[in-house]
Parts: C-alpha cells; sequence; structure tokens
C-alpha cells in the first residue's frame, strides 16, 4: 500500500464561488488533509485524521496556510530570461526583446536550460501547473514537456505558430505549422499528466491560411486546448483591422477559422467589443487575466467585474515575460490595484480562488487541480504568512484569516512558500 502523507496547518479549499455571495462563505479552513498516492484522500479535523491513520507520516505546518498549488493559465516559458526588458509597447517589445530570445530555442540544450529553470523558478513560487507558449520550434516543446515529465507536473503548452511578421528564423508555414503541431500533440497530449495546447500566436503573425490550418487541427482534436492572445493593446487592435479587412472584429479573425470555442482560451481581453464579449460568453470561451503584464507593457484595464457578472470564465496567469514576475502572488496583487483603478477591490478570497480553482476551469481542470477535496490531484502550496518583517508585523494584527493573508499576497514573493507538492511529493525548490 501507498504511504499515506498527514499534513496539519490551516488548510483553506473552496466549495463555491467567491464571486457569488459573500465572498468568504465559498471557502472552508480544515485542520488537516490527508494524501496518499499522488492524491488527495481527506480533509477534517487533525484529530480524527491522526487516529484514523496511524501509520501516516505527518508534517505539522503549524498556522502556516496550506491551498491548492498556484495555477498560472497563460505564460511564455521561453522568454524567462529576458523577462523585465524595458519600455516598448507590444508591437516593439515583442519585435526588440522577446524574437531574438525564441530565436535561440531551435537548440535542444538552450531550451532544456531554461525549461528548467523556469520551472525551478515557479516551484519557487508555489505554481504547480502551467499553460505555456512554447516558440515555433518543436525542440522548444519537447524540452518543455521532457522537463515537466521529469518533475511529476501538470502542464499544458504547445508550439507557437507564426508564418507572418516575424524574423526569418522565426517562421514557420501554414502547412509545417500544421504537420509540426500534429505530430508534436500526437506524442505528447495525454501522455501522463501533459496536454497539448493548439498554439497560433495571434494574429498578426498567420496568414489566413495558417489560422485555417490550426483551426483543422482542432477540429480533428477537439478535446485540445487552444491558446492565443486577444484585444490587448490598442495599437495591435489597429492593425488586425488592417491586415483582416473583411473581418467584422479581432475576434473574428479566429471565429472565422474555426479558432472560437469552449476550449479556446484567449489571453488578455482587454479592449473587448460589445460582439466579441457575447460570442466568447455563448461558446464559454476562457479568458485569462495577466496584470503584472497589462500594466508593464502598458495595454489597459481588465474589467474583471463586468465580465464574471457576465457569466465569464475568467483566470488569472503572469504571462511571464510581458508579466513583469513569475509569482501568482505578485500576480494576484496586481489583479488587485487594477480592480481599486476600476473601483472594485477584489477579495483576498477572490483573489486565491482566481489564482486556483478559476485558473484550474479555464483549462478543463477543475475536477483534478486547483483544490483541495477528496480525489483530486495532491499538487498544494504551504504559505508563510509570516515571511518578511514587515508582513509578519502586519499579520500580527489580523483578526481573521483573510486579513492575515492579505499582506502575503500584498507583499509576498518566494519568501513566503514555504513547500510546494507536487503528485503529493514534497519538492525542493532552488532559486
Ligand atoms: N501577443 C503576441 N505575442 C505576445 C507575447 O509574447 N506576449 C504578450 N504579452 N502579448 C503577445
Ligand atoms: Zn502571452
Amino acid at each position: 500500500m501507498a504511504q499515506k502523507t498527514l499534513l496539519k496547518g490551516r488548510v483553506l479549499s473552496f466549495d463555491g464561488s467567491p464571486f457569488e455571495g459573500e465572498p468568504t462563505d465559498a471557502a472552508t479552513v480544515n485542520e488537516a488533509v490527508l494524501i496518499e498516492a499522488g492524491r488527495i484522500v481527506a480533509l477534517g479535523s487533525a484529530d480524527d485524521l491522526t487516529r484514523a491513520n496511524p501509520d501516516a507520516n505527518v508534517k505539522d505546518y503549524g498556522e502556516q496556510l496550506i491551498m491548492a498549488g498556484f495555477v498560472d493559465p497563460h505564460v511564455h516559458y521561453p522568454q524567462t530570461a529576458m523577462i523585465a526588458s524595458w519600455g516598448k509597447r507590444l508591437i516593439d517589445w515583442l519585435n526588440t526583446y522577446t524574437f531574438p530570445e525564441e530565436m535561440k530555442f531551435g537548440s535542444p540544450e538552450y531550451a532544456s536550460e531554461i525549461a528548467n529553470r523556469y520551472l525551478d523558478l515557479t516551484a519557487a513560487h508555489g505554481t504547480t501547473t502551467m499553460c505555456s507558449f512554447c516558440t515555433i520550434h518543436p525542440e522548444s516543446v519537447d524540452a518543455f514537456f521532457t522537463a515537466a515529465q521529469e518533475r511529476g507536473q501538470r502542464v499544458v503548452a504547445g508550439k507557437t505558430c507564426m508564418d507572418r511578421n516575424a524574423p526569418e528564423g522565426l517562421r514557420d508555414t501554414a502547412q509545417s505549422g500544421y504537420d509540426q503541431s500534429k505530430a508534436l500533440l500526437e506524442k505528447w497530449h495525454g501522455t501522463g499528466r501533459i496536454s497539448y495546447a493548439i498554439t497560433p500566436r495571434f494574429s498578426p503573425t498567420s496568414t489566413p491560411d495558417q489560422l485555417e490550418a490550426m483551426g483543422a487541427l482542432w477540429a480533428e482534436h477537439p478535446d485540445c486546448l487552444m491558446q492565443t492572445h486577444l484585444s490587448e493593446q490598442t495599437d495591435e487592435i489597429e492593425w488586425v483591422r488592417s491586415l483582416f479587412p473583411n473581418a467584422r472584429d479581432y475576434l473574428d479573425t479566429y471565429e472565422q477559422f474555426g479558432l472560437l470555442g469552449g476550449r479556446g482560451l484567449y489571453g488578455h481581453v482587454i479592449h473587448l467589443e460589445d460582439r466579441e464579449r457575447d460570442r466568447l460568453r455563448e461558446v464559454d470561451a476562457a479568458l485569462i487575466h495577466c496584470p503584472t503584464s497589462n500594466t508593464f507593457i502598458g495595454s489597459g484595464l481588465f474589467d474583471m467585474n463586468g465580465l464574471i457578472s457576465d457569466g465569464h470564465r475568467v483566470g488569472l496567469a503572469t504571462d511571464t515575460g510581458g508579466g513583469s514576475s513569475f509569482s501568482m502572488l505578485r500576480t494576484m496583487a496586481a489583479a488587485y490595484e487594477i480592480g481599486q483603478l476600476r473601483g472594485r477591490p477584489l477579495h483576498p478570497a477572490q483573489l486565491l480562488w482566481l489564482g486556483t480553482v478559476g485558473s484550474a476551469r479555464t483549462l478543463r481542470m477543475g475536477d483534478c487541480i486547483g483544490n483541495i477535496a477528496p480525489g483530486m490531484e495532491a499538487d498544494l502550496v504551504v504559505l508563510n504568512l509570516a515571511s518578511t518583517p514587515a508582513i509578519a508585523q502586519r499579520e500580527a494584527n489580523a483578526d481573521d484569516l483573510w486579513e492575515a493573508v492579505f499582506p502575503t499576497i500584498m507583499m509576498g514573493d518566494d519568501r513566503a512558500i514555504a513547500d510546494v507538492w507536487i503528485s503529493g511529493r514534497a519538492v525542493t525548490h532552488q532559486t
């Protein structure tokens, strides 16, 4: 029989949405969680679970907060080494910093080095699952999936397809984009905890032929996710309009080629028109909010309140390296600040839910990751709510859990991550 592990602490789980009713009513705090064979077996009182499982290894985290590992549904792992590049707007930033760096991923050695560096950094920040863009090179996908598989991590990724408006060496064609994506999908999708996402970068870097080929591939593999960018910056939207003069709007450049659907993830979605909002909701598409990226590249303020109240499925993501952090805590802080600028501050329960349950649902993985419940996969993060002197002195005055965790959301970094569990195993993280 597999070894049982009993983790004691303040175990946070969600049994409803903190966007419906009182935010705190959606959460439950238990004293212990039992894990076995990579899964959560039970939640409950420490005494009951200890008595019922005298053979379990016990790890006592005291007052620390045990919750589901963070889920980051929009990242570019190949942008790890050029994060925090100064002072450009989206298209200039892509041409000046991003494309030259992505060019390097034809080397399997470099791709593997960065994939491992990225997974080390994100584990150190408490992220256990992510959905990543790779580069146009199949080697970049193999490197990422291999590194994730070695760590037992649930990840989603895909080859980023581009056949125009990108430099020589960073373009495929409609046919080779389709063929390489299909081969990678058949090789990796569903092996262990790996899932493939069909990945046209965004409509400015794909010809109509390539978008059509991506749509055809998705139709042949409807169980795959599809990820792309939508409506991030106003000048980008103008560019899309000039490249696709017959499209009704930006979303239509995807919709007309079969790239709109309920397993689609659309990053940024800031400057949406009414028709776009309606269609995205009708098909139950996933909208991914990337707040540190949106402030860093100067893109705009995501309408969290309006989109959630209209019934959209929303996740929270770093967008590393357009985003300026690997940390989902920092990302929650930025989401809070954008909410304030829109007059709608998010409650800590909503922020933690978005970075776990909400994001897992955008990946259609809400039944196996992003929460703590019997049967779910044991991917956990343990937060030290007093990780620095500044945070500790504020936390010491807190009247309840939400007041205790909010300083860590606003001021915490990798020092707040006491431990990370992936597939029921404690991960020793390195930075
Ligand atoms: N739009 C197309 N590619 C990218 C990218 O790599 N980062 C961001 N933030 N937006 C994009
Ligand atoms: Zn992105």
